[in-house]
């Protein structure tokens, strides 16, 4: 099969093709992704190589350049990644997240229903709890909660969902969607909440927590994400939604002080000074209280259930950041965006 994923270049993305690359050397993986400054070629080092890899930089907002990628590529499946996908990016500047997410999901759905003849071909959309809005202290959301978006990044997510499923009741495309909770892991841009707290830490710069730090997300491990989409790809149902999530709900300053214990302890050193750079700051307009995912409906019929404990997860990621001091550095300075306009600006 000839998988197309966009946005291989992010975060989960990255974390999926340098799973599923080499353990799938049947398959072919074509990556396109256009290189934002939350892409990093860096992270696919390990497959770039490979027979079954090979990346295109595409916009997916430009329709010319994703009917391109689809000629010459002729996918069976794609799976839709692509976003731009930070909050407080979307409340600063929300333009790029209606480009990219609502009419590039736009594009993609439009190129497939043009190769795709007679109910062929599969377009799995990965997409975010956060289309559902805010939870008050009680209750979870299932497939069937009423989309209530708070801010320009979900409603974008919520805008292409809707078109993902338009797309199959009245064009009959085959289409399969997951909607998931807050991810963490290796690769993770330090703007999120856990390796932007991560590496502050290790600079010695504030910990900035947005009012009381009471707000609560439920936290699954990046790789968990992973093998739930390939679950679903390979066995959901088409025309499904599945919500995807780790049934682990913590308050944001727990997240924080956690990682201020686990780097002690990785780090040798003292958790207090740690525990200082903690700083409460103005909230997030429109700052969503709650997120609670229940995942009895993927859990029940393809049998998906994660691996990792917020504990085992956590103390990993922690490890990966001292462990790639390099590749967050990269990121920070724009080494890598220099790497990219070198390699790629000119061509
Ligand atoms: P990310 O921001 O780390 O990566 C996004 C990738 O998309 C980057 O490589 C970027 O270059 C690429 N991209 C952006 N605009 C593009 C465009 N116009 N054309 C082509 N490529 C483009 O995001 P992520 O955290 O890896 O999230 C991936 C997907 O998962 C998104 O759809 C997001 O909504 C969804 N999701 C994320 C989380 C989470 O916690 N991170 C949770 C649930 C769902
Ligand atoms: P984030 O990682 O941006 O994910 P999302 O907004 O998509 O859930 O934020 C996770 C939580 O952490 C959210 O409640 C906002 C909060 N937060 C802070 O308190 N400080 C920060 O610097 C950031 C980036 C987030």
């Amino acid at each position: 099969m000839i998988i197309l994923v966009t946005g291989g270049a992010g975060f989960i993305g990255a974390n999926f093709l340098d799973h599923y690359v080499p353990r799938l050397p049947e398959h072919r993986f074509v990556n396109i992704d256009k290189l934002t400054y939350a892409a990093n070629l860096g992270s696919l080092a390990a497959i770039s190589g490979r027979d079954n890899y090979v990346f295109r930089r595409v916009d997916i907002a430009d329709a010319a350049a994703v009917d391109a990628a689809f000629d010459e590529f002729k996918p069976d499946v794609v799976i839709h990644f692509a976003a731009e996908s930070h909050v407080d990016r979307s409340i600063a500047g929300p333009r790029e997240f209606v480009r990219t997410n609502i009419e590039g999901t736009f594009n993609l759905l439009e190129s497939c229903r043009r190769i795709w003849p007679g109910g062929t071909g599969l377009f799995h959309h990965v997409s975010t709890d956060e289309v559902y809005g805010s939870l008050g202290d009680e209750g979870m959301f299932t497939e069937t909660t009423r989309y209530d978006p708070s801010s320009p990044y979900s409603a974008s997510k919520a805008a292409s969902d809707h078109l993902v499923r338009a797309y199959h009741r009245t064009f009959g495309l085959p289409v399969k969607l997951t909607n998931c909770s807050n991810n963490y892991g290796p690769l993770q841009f330090p703007e999120k909440l856990i390796p932007l707290m991560i590496s502050n830490a290790l600079d010695g710069k504030p910990l900035p927590v947005y009012g009381q730090g009471t707000n609560v997300r439920d936290w699954l491990y990046v790789q968990d994400h992973c093998e739930a989409i390939w679950t679903v790809v390979e066995h959901g149902r088409v025309g499904e939604t599945y919500n995807i999530g780790g049934n682990n709900e913590v308050r944001n300053i727990e997240v924080v002080k956690n990682l201020c214990r686990i780097l002690a302890e990785e780090t040798g050193k003292d958790v207090a000074p740690l525990e200082g750079l903690i700083t409460y700051v103005k909230d997030r307009p429109g700052h969503d209280l709650r997120y609670a995912i229940d995942a009895t409906k993927i859990r029940t019929e393809l049998g998906w259930s994660p691996k990792e404990t917020f504990a085992t997860g956590l103390r990993k990621t922690v490890r990966w950041y001292l462990d790639n001091r390099a590749w967050v550095d990269s990121v920070r300075t724009g080494a890598y965006r220099q790497w990219i306009e070198h390699n790629y600006e000119r061509r």
